[in-house]
């Protein structure tokens, strides 16, 4: 078992990574991927070295270890205050101006933040009118948050969370048990497009008139925020929302002149130049 990573070796992974794979990680907050990497080894009792050799020479690998490296930890309704400032107030907000819109999911994990959202606008009576766009690094996990299927085991948090939201009906009236797991109601996803983006090395794929990106940017250094934050003010229209995690923050970035706060409790901000 690996016991330490020196910071060379951590930068050899991340150029192997780059130049043969073309997934961006020099940029990711050092302390978290090493402790991703280091984790790595020890699930697969791999050293260092061998590490090295199986992404060298074992192109296969990268996904799983894809899977590995990024943290994947969601909830439904996750911070559910949040969730009723979208549907109270931010929602209301677009709804306003556009009777149809679109919302990116960027690093959406297992999907339950977007199943949070599509319940959300079930409830409100809009799912129809709105277009979702739910994107991940990790292909893995974007199946995963296709199948809208999870462990029984793991719901009542869930459950909990929706009660906190104040939702209208039970979190159980949106799927059906069966061995152990639960299965979302598909038709909560008819609107919603998965699929891999890179928010590094990614384009820009569309406008949208809120982006919800919670709880990714955590992993990178300000540099790196700093280029993705410009990545999302362009991706948004004009009064468009941009919605970050509890501990993230847009405030010293070069884009944070185009942006008013517009709450400052739930880290949502509201473009308001291009
Ligand atoms: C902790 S989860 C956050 C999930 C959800 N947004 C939430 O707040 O509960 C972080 C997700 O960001 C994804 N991610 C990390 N780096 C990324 C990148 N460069 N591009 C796109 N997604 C990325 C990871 O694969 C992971 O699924």
């Amino acid at each position: 078992m690996v016991q330490d990573i020196d910071i060379a070796d951590l930068k050899r992974i991340t150029e192997l990574i780059y130049s043969k794979y073309g997934y961006d990680f020099r940029n990711y907050a050092m302390s978290s991927f090493k402790r991703r990497i280091l984790r790595i080894t020890e699930l697969k009792n791999l050293s260092i070295e061998s590490l090295i050799k199986k992404l060298t020479e074992s192109p296969a690998f990268i996904n799983e270890f894809l899977d590995e490296l990024t943290v994947n930890v969601t909830e439904m309704f996750r911070d559910p205050s949040f969730w009723r400032v979208m549907r109270d107030e931010i929602i209301p907000g677009i709804l306003l101006n556009h009777k149809t819109f679109n919302i990116w999911h960027a690093g959406c994990s297992s999907g339950e933040e977007v199943i949070s959202m599509a319940i959300l606008l079930k409830e409100m009576g809009i799912l129809n009118d709105v277009s979702l766009y739910a994107t991940d690094l990790d292909v893995n996990i974007l199946e995963k948050a296709k199948s809208a299927t999870y462990y029984a085991k793991n719901m009542d948090l869930n459950e909990k969370n929706y009660i906190r939201f104040e939702g209208k009906y039970s979190l159980r009236d949106y799927y059906k048990e069966e061995n152990g797991k639960v299965i979302f109601d598909k038709n909560l996803l008819v609107n919603t497009t998965f699929r891999k983006h890179d928010l590094v090395m990614g384009e820009i794929f569309n406008k949208c008139d809120l982006i919800l990106c919670r709880n990714v940017m955590i992993y990178f250094n300000q540099t790196l925020q700093n280029e993705v934050l410009k990545k999302f003010h362009e991706s948004l229209f004009k009064y468009g929302y941009l919605a970050i995690g509890s501990k993230e923050s847009l405030i010293w970035c070069d884009v944070a002149n185009r942006f008013l706060v517009a709450n400052n409790e739930e880290k949502v901000y509201k473009k308001i130049k291009d």
